[in-house]
């Protein structure tokens, strides 16, 4: 038998393609297998085609309002199919980036579903242990295994769930239409994106969110500016707020679909012409293992469980990304790729797994990495919060941006940065600076060293360090 490859990944996406490059750059033999696009759950139903969308309804939303700025513009609308035709090339361009790399390193691609037949064999003739995976007809041998299955999205166990028209995340990414109207269960960062996407598009949003508030993972004040925000923008959010059933009716002659919700205990509807089902997304491993399979690794709740490497309870078997328990986002999958890699290669983590930053892609966007003040309260930390309103920042004016916000949070005796929390335009983009400080260990006076360029949103960053102990 003939052991062909040092390692085999099961899933391309951000966990699985990163993984593979990296094995691959680093002299392993690598087969990848992958059933849908190249770049997975991310690139071709997730982060990257909701962005797209969320850019062109952005921009549609500025030209709207462009008169003030001296922008006019007559007969201004949105071509749903060009604006999807456009979405699916930005996904094919950058999956077949990730397939051009691939040849490059010399990763064998096989597209089909792959099924794991046995773990932890060991070969008679050279007495080393391999694992074996079958696409289709093929057989796949290799030394090491990496599961990176991904997820997808929860299916409420409800009346009126199959009714036409009432649709996950994917679905809604491959719609082509207007719409007019738009439910969406789930207040989550899915859902809050959607919201912003389609109310900037001028479709009437409703929010049902099951939690006292919407994006309920992330600092308060995020949640209850945003929701002021879009209020602004006619979007409607009922929080406390349980999804019951959906059913089929009619409004002015057109078929609705009628959400009924208890809030606060007392049972409402509310009706779109569309509903997103946005309720979090489970660990996918569906067909994964061979019914005949003996050695499996241990789950639980359907996620594959890892140690601090990413080895399953199999030993040369690992897992990754949102299959495994913890947060579930892109670029988690990809640094737990790269660290799984250099546990198989018997080398030390790459990179630092304790500080995550993340995004929501709302107009205005928030960002969040490190503590916050609450949680270094329950440390015994003692803090100071430096804020800056972006009022006072001169790009944000003159782009006319809405209220929106930075915080930095600092140690008082030493000034360490131990996180940083924003609500405002490109806040995704700067958020990767503070990612950086808090893991090389810098104070707000050392990043104060620095000079940041005029005029940018950037240089609120400067002001709100200069305010540290003044
Ligand atoms: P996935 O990306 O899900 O990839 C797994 C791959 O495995 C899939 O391509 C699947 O086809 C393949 N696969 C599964 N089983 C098999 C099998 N048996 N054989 C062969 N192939 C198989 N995260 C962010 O960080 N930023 C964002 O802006 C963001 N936006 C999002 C927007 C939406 C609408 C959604 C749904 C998610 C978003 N996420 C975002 C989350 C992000 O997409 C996931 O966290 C990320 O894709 C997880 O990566 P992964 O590699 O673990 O799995
Ligand atoms: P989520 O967990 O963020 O939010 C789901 C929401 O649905 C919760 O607030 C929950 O209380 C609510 N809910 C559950 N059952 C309900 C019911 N019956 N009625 C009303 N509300 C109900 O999950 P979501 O939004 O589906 O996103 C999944 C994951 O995808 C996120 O956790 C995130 O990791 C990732 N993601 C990341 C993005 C980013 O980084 N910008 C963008 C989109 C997704």
């Amino acid at each position: 038998m003939e052991i062909k490859y040092d390692l085999i990944v099961i899933g391309a996406g951000p966990g699985g393609y990163v993984a593979a490059l990296s094995a691959a750059r680093q002299g392993m033999k690598v087969a990848v297998v992958e059933k849908q696009t190249v770049g997975g759950t991310c690139l071709g139903r997730g982060c990257i085609p909701t962005k797209t969308l969320l850019h062109t309804a952005e921009l549609y939303k500025e030209a709207k309002e462009g008169e003030e700025i001296g922008l006019l513009t007559s007969g201004l609308s949105v071509d749903m199919g060009k604006l999807n035709q456009y979405k699916n090339q930005v996904v094919d361009t950058l999956s077949g980036g990730i397939e051009a790399s691939f040849k490059k390193v010399k990763i064998a691609l096989f597209r089909g579903e792959a099924s794991i037949l046995q773990l932890d064999q060991t070969d008679p003739d050279s007495g080393e242990k391999y694992q074996q995976v079958c696409v289709g007809e093929e057989s796949l041998i290799g030394r090491k295994l990496l599961i990176a299955t991904g997820s997808e999205p929860v299916h409420l166990p409800l009346p009126g769930m199959d009714l036409d028209g009432v649709w996950d995340s994917t679905d809604l990414l491959d719609n082509d239409q207007p719409i007019d109207s738009l439910v969406i269960i789930g207040g989550g960062v899915i859902g809050m994106e959607f919201a912003s996407l389609y109310a900037s598009l001028g479709t009437k949003v409703t929010v049902i969110e099951a939690l006292d508030r919407i994006l309920a993972t992330l600092d308060k004040e995020f949640g209850q500016n945003l929701k002021m925000i879009l209020k602004k923008q006619s979007v409607e959010i009922h929080t406390s707020a349980k999804l019951q059933s959906i059913e089929e009716g009619s409004e002015d002659g057109k078929r609705v679909l009628i959400c009924h919700y208890l809030e606060k205990e007392k049972p409402q509807l509310s009706s779109g012409e569309k509903v997103l089902v946005a309720v979090g997304r489970r660990a996918y491993t569906d067909r994964l293992f061979d019914d005949k399979l003996e050695v499996r690794p241990q789950t639980e709740r359907g996620k594959v469980l890892v140690d601090e490497r990413f080895e399953t309870s199999v030993p040369g078997v690992y897992a990754i990304g949102d299959v495994i328990p913890g947060i579930q986002l892109a670029h988690v999958a990809s640094a737990q790729g790269e660290n799984a890699v250099a546990a198989m290669l018997g080398k030390e983590p790459p990179i630092r797994m304790d500080v995550v930053p993340s995004c929501v892609y709302t107009s205005p966007e928030i960002a969040s990495v490190g503590m916050t003040a609450d949680e270094a309260k329950e440390k015994g930390i003692e803090t100071e919060t430096l804020k800056f309103v972006m009022g006072a920042n001169g790009k944000s004016v003159l782009t006319r941006q809405e209220r929106s916000f930075l915080r930095i949070l600092v140690e008082k005796e030493t000034g360490r940065i131990l996180g940083a929390h924003m609500m405002c335009a490109r806040a995704t983009d700067m958020i990767g600076e503070f990612s950086s400080a808090i893991v090389n260990g810098l104070t707000a006076d050392r990043m104060g060293e620095a000079i940041r360029p005029h005029p940018t949103f950037n240089e609120a960053v400067a002001e709100a360090l200069r305010t540290f102990k003044e």
